[in-house]
């Protein structure tokens, strides 16, 4: 039986110097594929569901499937609410057993960012849960990848100290040249400012946008503090590929196989990712 994933682990994570993976899944296909991995890996990982799988599906049967399948997993799987804007959601998600949610400001100024991602940790308070908060400001959208890389409003070492104090976040997502989505050239991660952020905050840094970085840049955020790491555009592109493929195979209607090659290829997606993250 899964135990979640606690604000220890990450934590651990931190000061070992090793990632956790959080990846969005829309579907129980993706949610199996994200738990296949952490068992095949043996590390802890986190399934991440929220607003955009909402708007597609019936958002409370969405999290009870996914809590079945979590609930049955051999090592740890966290449930975790992405890029959330709205303190009803995030409450609504803490009811149904979420064990972690993201406060997502990031468009708003210094001080309204503060006030809401302050409203997610008091809400928090009252459940077993951890709140990962934004400061700066990631490009690209967090469904579709818009092949532009920018570097973003980046996140300054003063105002992340600051945050945190004033906040209380448990984690904090930051910009320093990643981009959600793939692109066409490979966003630039900014080293230096991850260092110079690892020393200004006591808490895990998250870096989002994993999609297309290299993996040597993935280890090295490790080491400079980022305890979590997003992944999204390249387990839809594996999904959609994998149908794709399938669906130009004689007789061209067979839905199982199709989804049965859509996980087994997000799985490779992640424990690829996971080897990096978390090697052996
Ligand atoms: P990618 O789509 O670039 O992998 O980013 C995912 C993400 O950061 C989700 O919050």
């Amino acid at each position: 039986m899964s135990r979640g994933l606690g604000l220890d682990e990450l934590n651990h994570a931190r000061r070992e110097g090793r990632g956790i993976l959080g990846a969005v899944a829309y579907d129980t296909v993706g949610v199996e594929a994200i738990v296949t991995a952490g068992r095949r890996s043996g590390r802890p990982i986190i399934a991440q569901i929220g607003s955009s799988a909402f708007n597609h599906v019936d958002a409370g049967g969405l999290i009870a499937a996914a809590r079945m399948i979590i609930e049955r997993s051999p090592t740890p799987v966290g449930l975790h609410l992405d890029h959330s804007r709205s303190l009803d959601e995030i409450r609504r998600c803490l009811d149904a057993g979420y064990t972690s949610v993201m406060v997502d400001g990031s468009h708003l100024d210094f001080a309204e960012n503060v006030a809401l991602s302050s409203g997610a940790v008091d809400l928090a308070g009252s459940y077993d849960a951890w709140v990962e908060a934004e400061l700066g400001r990631i490009e690209g959208d967090e469904d579709r990848s818009t092949a532009v890389a920018g570097p973003g409003g980046l996140t300054h070492p003063d105002y992340a100290a600051r945050f945190v104090g004033a906040t209380g976040v448990d984690a904090l997502a930051v910009s320093v040249g990643n981009v959600h989505g793939r692109t066409r050239t490979p966003a630039q991660i900014q080293l230096d400012l991850l260092a110079e952020l690892r020393e200004a905050v006591d808490v895990p840094l998250v870096l989002h946008g994993v999609s297309g970085i290299d993996g040597d840049i993935l280890a090295a955020a490790c080491r400079l503090g980022v305890a979590k790491f997003n992944v999204n555009a390249d387990l839809r592109a594996a999904y959609l590929g994998a149908v794709t493929e399938w669906a130009r195979k004689p007789p061209g209607d067979d839905l199982v196989g199709a989804l049965r090659l859509a996980r087994q290829r997000m799985t490779e997606v992640l424990t690829d990712l996971i080897a990096v993250l978390d090697p052996p």
